[in-house]
């Protein structure tokens, strides 16, 4: 099948795709420098595939290490980035650490591509590219807005990056896929989020409180120009997003770099979604309405159809079953409990 590198596999949505491309039959070779996970993941990997992918714990803003590396595993037949910093708080109070990772890995794994003649790029990016759209559902033809935080804007420009590299580098194929709102585990609950610290997402905030160990959620805003007054947003399963990048992989797109949304085409507000969680597990969530979230976008969910039309790919998990494999994540990390910050 080949032989792909992995950035940032030992997170959560590589860890998914990891095991969706060695059950595919790729050999795959991640790279990781651990700072915003640990070994868990990689674990979880292990039990699911009864495989062991080759893993070294490194910075791919280190250009010596990471060549080192490549050096070492090359020929590869692609590869998929993920490793990136990617709270968007976080990078309001730190803008430097993001420009410098999120650039810095970004150029590195460019390099490593010329160097190493890999042929394909799939790259994650993020819906927040858009900030709010003016027509919804959005499509990849949305001009986009100015970026509404330092992270969304490391997003945006390692998107110019790649297409700046791909008109002078016309071997390199990539694909570059906006992420809409990945929640929820694997089937086997073996691997899912692990958020460092208080989480700001929307699912792990509320899984937690479902638990126990956050006394309620704060759901912030019911006050904007939506049906129930609360944001709209596509939440994703994880797996189907995992599966995205199979096609992607597979797929060679004719004017590189093509860019595809990844989200189901479905709009749910925050209030849905705490309902639908509560359908799904029987749990009550305790709630408080709190003021709008600075710097939150009001509606926004994505048009897929570019996706099913050139990358045969679509979400095929209904909400419910997203939310349910999140909770049952959630319980299999009971043991983890006490650690909460
Ligand atoms: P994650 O934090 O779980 O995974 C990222 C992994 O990259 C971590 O394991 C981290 O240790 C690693 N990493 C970070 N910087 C590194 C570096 N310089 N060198 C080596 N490893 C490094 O995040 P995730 O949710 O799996 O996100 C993966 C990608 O998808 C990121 O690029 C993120 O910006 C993007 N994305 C995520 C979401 C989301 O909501 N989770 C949405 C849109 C886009
Ligand atoms: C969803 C909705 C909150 C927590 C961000 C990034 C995006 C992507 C995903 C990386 C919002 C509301 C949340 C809570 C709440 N990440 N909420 N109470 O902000 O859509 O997207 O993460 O690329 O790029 O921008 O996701 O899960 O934080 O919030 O009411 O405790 O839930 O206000 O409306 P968001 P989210």
């Amino acid at each position: 099948m080949g032989k792909i590198l992995v950035t940032g596999g030992a997170g959560y949505i590589g860890s998914h795709t990891v095991v969706v491309l060695l059950e595919a039959g790729y050999d795959v070779c991640i790279v990781d420098d651990l700072s915003a996970s640990d070994g868990q993941l990689l674990n979880g990997i292990n039990i699911i595939t009864g495989k062991k992918p080759v893993f070294a714990k490194l910075n791919i803003c280190d250009y010596t290490s990471f060549n080192l590396f490549c050096r070492q595993h090359a020929p590869f037949d692609g590869v998929i980035h993920f490793a990136a910093y990617k709270s968007v708080n976080e990078s309001v109070e730190k803008p430097l650490d993001y420009y410098n990772n999120n650039l810095m890995g970004m150029i590195n794994v460019l390099q490593m591509m010329n160097e190493y003649d890999i042929p394909r790029l799939v790259f994650s990016s993020s819906c927040s590219v858009y900030g709010q759209p003016k027509i919804l559902p959005v499509t990849e033809l949305e001009p986009l807005g100015s970026p509404q935080s330092p992270y969304a804007n490391t997003k945006k420009i390692c998107e110019d990056m790649i297409a700046d590299v791909c008109r002078v580098s016309p071997q390199i194929h990539a694909t570059i896929l906006r992420y809409f709102n990945p929640i929820g585990a694997h089937p086997s609950a073996q691997i899912g989020e692990l958020p460092t610290g208080v989480p700001n997402n929307l699912v792990p905030y509320l899984t937690q409180t479902a638990a126990g160990q956050r006394p309620f959620l704060s759901v912030f805003g019911n006050d904007y120009d939506t049906p129930d007054g609360s944001c709209i947003r596509d939440f994703i399963h994880v797996d189907d997003l995992a599966h995205a990048h199979l096609s992607a992989l597979r797929f060679t797109p004719t004017h590189s770099p093509e860019v595809f949304n990844i989200g189901t085409g479905n709009g749910i507000s925050v209030f849905e979604l705490l309902h639908a969680f509560e359908e799904a597990t029987g749990v009550k969530i305790p709630v408080r309405l709190s003021p709008r979230r600075h710097g939150d976008v009001e509606q926004v969910w994505a048009n897929p159809n570019k996706a099913k039309k050139m990358l045969g790919w679509e979400a095929k998990y209904a909400l419910h079953d997203a939310l349910l494999s999140a909770w049952n994540w959630q319980k299999s990390l009971d043991s983890f409990e006490n650690k909460l910050p």
